[in-house]
């Protein structure tokens, strides 16, 4: 059986990525019907994808469909998931859930009321190496979790009408477009942040988002945490880091946080707490190199919240997640405005 899925906004990442690489490769899922204000990019991805052209969002809620994608920009998350949610379709919406926690709140709500499941875009917990850390995490071989870090960046320079480039629109720059994933993805690892402080700036772009995010965080379990996320450096600069630290060694990789399939990734892990070597003398090598099949995190992320609504199951990514996310973001954007350390609530 497949879930037939309808996309609000089909000419951007859906068409860049979900629809070629999770909804059409999908065994569970095929695509019934798009919408997108762009009519001929619109036009462009049904023929291609055999699927119904909508000529308005009205036409793509009352299309025959199990799941709405919403795949536009974030100011128009709210709306649309009301709307997808009161035609009584399960709601399947792009990070960050909304623009607030309230709007995130009033989201989440309105699917638990109309009976359908909402689930986020936050697809990055898919890939293969990230659950193969995940893996070593809960089977403790990490030790005791000390210190995370995640980094996420890439050059965005001003384009006229962007709407990640005006706060009104986007709900913020690099730390609300980039820094939701990699703190998520911490999370998988260590558990909820319980506090945060956050320094964003924009030095370099002119735009009004900013383009320079850096966050320090205490995870509830005791361990500290670290991202930055930038939009003004060249691509290649960064190499989108992961770090994990435990009392009996570290998990490394590179090029994992992104929107690919593999990076590099080594686990330096001891099998039990080493005696304290004055000369600090360091193995030159010697990692464990986690290099699990490749999962694609679209097809991956589509796959799994198909089979959530066939077998009536919660998603693997709820709306409830979405709306942590927002609300940890909420508290980075209070610590970066108010200078002090912000709790999570
Ligand atoms: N998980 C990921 O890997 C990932 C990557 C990129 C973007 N995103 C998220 O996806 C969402 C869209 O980002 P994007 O990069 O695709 O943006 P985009 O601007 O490239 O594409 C958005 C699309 O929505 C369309 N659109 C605008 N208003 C619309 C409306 N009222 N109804 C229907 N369509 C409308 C636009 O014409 C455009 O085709 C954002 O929430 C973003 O954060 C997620």
């Amino acid at each position: 059986m497949k879930t037939r899925w309808a996309v609000l906004g089909s000419a951007g990442i859906a068409r860049r990525r979900t629809i070629p690489e999770g909804i059409a490769k999908a065994d569970n899922a095929e695509l019934a019907a798009v919408f997108d204000v762009d009519a001929s990019a619109n036009a462009a991805v049904a023929a291609e994808f055999g699927a119904r052209a909508c000529a308005s969002e009205d036409e793509l809620l009352a299309a025959d469909a199990d799941v709405v994608y919403v795949a536009t920009p974030a100011w128009l998350h709210h709306g649309q998931v009301l709307r997808a949610a009161a035609a009584g379709r399960h709601v399947f919406c792009e990070k960050p859930l909304g623009m607030t926690v309230a709007q995130g709140e009033a989201m989440v709500a309105a699917c638990a009321k109309a009976g359908v499941k909402l689930g986020v875009g936050l697809m990055m917990r898919f890939h293969a190496q990230h659950r193969a850390a995940l893996e070593l995490v809960q089977s403790a071989r990490l030790g005791v979790p000390v210190f995370a870090r995640a980094q996420l960046s890439c050059w965005y320079p001003p384009i006229a009408g962007a709407w990640r480039q005006d706060p009104a629109l986007g709900g913020g720059g690099s730390l609300m477009d980039l820094g939701g994933h990699c703190i998520d993805l911490l999370e998988m690892f260590f558990g909820p942040v319980a506090a945060v402080r956050c320094e964003t700036a924009r030095l370099v772009q002119a735009y009004d988002s900013e383009d320079t995010a850096v966050v320090l965080f205490d995870f509830a379990c005791g361990a500290k945490g670290a991202v930055d996320c930038l939009f003004n450096v060249p691509d290649a600069a960064s190499r989108n880091r992961l770090e994990l630290y435990g009392s009996l060694g570290s998990i490394l990789a590179e090029g994992t946080i992104g929107q690919g399939e593999a990076g590099r990734m080594e686990a330096l892990l001891e099998a039990a707490p080493g005696d304290y070597a004055a000369a600090q003398v360091r193995a030159a090598a010697g990692g464990l190199e986690i290099a699990p099949p490749p999962v694609n995190t679209y097809r991956a992320e589509v796959e799994a919240f198909s089979r959530a609504v066939q077998e009536n199951t919660p998603p693997p990514v709820p709306g409830e997640d979405g709306l942590w996310s927002q609300k940890v973001l909420a508290a980075c954007y209070e610590s970066a405005r108010t200078g002090v350390k912000v709790v999570v609530r």
